[in-house]
């Protein structure tokens, strides 16, 4: 498998190999303007150039970087030459650094959406992206899609899934209400996953057509809604809340940890968690009173080994993104490759536990992919054992707790597979095109949404026939 599908996402930095992406998931920045009064000259450009080619791999990368560079010098300081020089000149030196450039433009795209980045919190990547779009077309087709829908996003970093999926959704699905609420052990993230979440509302009210300012304002009603009015609506009920979901207690006070005062998510859930962003404490009004089911869990955790943190990340990744959002904690005493499957287990026990009816965890690769179907293959084992002998409780049982199809997608879960035939390894249906990046797993119930009483897995293959 050639580069970038050897490595985790979280090892890439996909905007440092745009040519390696295919058209599909390149996605070019604002469109160029007239550079000429920024630089003074070629060789002023050509030194700036040299710089970059390091960190960027190869000429043509550096070139588009410079470009992004550049613009975002004269955005910055518009009408300044001057100062756009000594910024590009920073710009530079500090992408030679290694810092990656998405941190310098303060903005990454994750499929068509601008959202801020931050140093302290891991960048989008595309590769997430082609899930989480590919996930929503196929729901957007069920013709049963239950009205309201809740989602729940662990480990939601800058907030990019839980942003992506209303926005793709509520365009596909404006009938459809979602409630989306995104969970992170870091502040530093939960209050990018805000501030991002405000710059789309601000820019879902902006699109409101014809409504005048009182209304923007306010929650929009009415029996009909449009998408930009639909988004405005997920986007205001839209919550970030703090919890760690390793931890099975209550709180964890574990004195060793420096956020060892953040609440269980169950804890969190249940106290109709509260954020506190700097002196700020926000109230969740929409969970209250607890609802216990979110029907989709999507959870991008951090899956990759201490040893291959090491070994196979690039320094990019390692001197400037959090390990926090990389490593998890080590609970294995297995081959070093199974010390990132940490969060897993406990994924599969959240699911259970709210009666999530579809599952997304993404993994680093094919073969952390296959361990985590197994798991949640072997959930169901463990669940089937401990059934009650009485048949018709076992029954309801294992529909209620057992995963019903499982399957793993790969970077680009939309393209047919390179052969162009259906794939199986391990008993597992491996869906699209590059590595292993996510595993879906779908329960029994998900069969009235797509409302022809078909086997779950029959109609997910007719899904995905009318998805591509
Ligand atoms: C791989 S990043 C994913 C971020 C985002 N969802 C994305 O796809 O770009 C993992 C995230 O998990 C968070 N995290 C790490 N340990 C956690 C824990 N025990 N509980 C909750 N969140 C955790 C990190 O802060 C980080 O934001």
């Amino acid at each position: 498998m050639r580069w970038p599908f050897r490595l985790p996402p979280q090892c890439l930095l996909i905007r440092t190999k745009p040519k390696d992406l295919g058209n599909r998931a390149f996605l070019p920045r604002t469109p160029s303007r007239n550079l000429q009064s920024i630089s003074s000259g070629a060789e002023f450009e050509a030194r700036l150039l040299e710089r970059l080619i390091e960190p960027c791999e190869d000429r043509a990368a550096a070139n588009n970087e410079l470009r992004w560079l550049k613009e975002h010098a004269q955005k910055t300081a518009p009408g300044d030459v001057e100062t756009q020089h000594a910024l590009l000149n920073r710009f530079v030196d500090e992408r030679s650094t290694g810092k990656p450039l998405q941190y310098i433009l303060g903005t990454e795209y994750f499929g068509d959406l601008e959202l801020e980045c931050r140093p302290g919190v891991l960048i989008p990547r595309q590769e997430t992206a082609a899930s989480i779009s590919y996930l929503v077309h196929l729901l957007s087709l069920a013709p049963e899609l239950p009205r309201r829908l809740r989602v729940l996003d662990l480990c939601t970093g800058s907030g990019c899934i839980p942003l992506l999926f209303q926005h793709e959704l509520a365009k596909a699905r404006p009938d459809i209400q979602l409630r989306l609420l995104g969970v992170d052990i870091s502040l530093e993230a939960l209050q990018l996953a805000q501030d991002n979440r405000s710059r789309l509302l601000e820019t879902a009210r902006l699109q409101l057509p014809n409504v005048d300012e009182e209304q923007k304002l306010s929650h929009p009603t009415g029996p009909k809604y449009d998408t930009p009015r639909r988004s405005l609506d997920i986007l205001n009920t839209t919550e970030f809340i703090q919890a760690d979901v390793l931890a099975e207690d209550y709180l964890t006070h574990d004195p060793a940890k420096p956020e060892s005062d953040v609440p269980s998510l169950e804890a969190a859930l249940r106290l109709q968690s509260t954020i506190r962003l700097g002196e700020r404490r926000r109230r969740s009004t929409f969970y209250e009173p607890r609802p216990k089911i979110w029907k989709v869990i999507i959870c991008n955790p951090p899956y990759i080994s201490p040893n291959e943190f090491l070994h196979t990340t690039s320094r990019s990744v390692r001197d400037f993104e959090p390990k926090l959002a990389l490593v998890p904690p080590v609970n294995s005493q297995g081959p070093h490759t199974d010390q990132g499957d940490t969060f897993y287990p406990r994924l599969l026990k959240i699911a259970d536990s709210h009666q999530a009816i579809v599952v997304l965890f993404e993994v680093a690769d094919m073969a952390q992919a296959l361990r985590v179907a197994q798991m949640a293959k072997s959930y169901q084992i463990v669940q089937d054992e401990s059934a009650p002998a009485n048949k018709y409780w076992r029954d309801w049982l294992r529909s209620a707790h057992r995963w019903d199809h499982i399957e793993i997608w790969r970077d680009q879960p939309d393209q047919a597979s390179d052969n162009g035939t259906p794939e199986v390894i391990d008993g597992f249906d491996v869906v699209g095109r590059g590595n292993g990046r996510s595993v879906v797993c779908w329960k029994y119930a998900a069969r009235r949404w797509f409302g022809n009483g078909q086997p779950i897995s029959t109609q997910i293959a007719e899904l995905k026939a009318q998805a591509t």
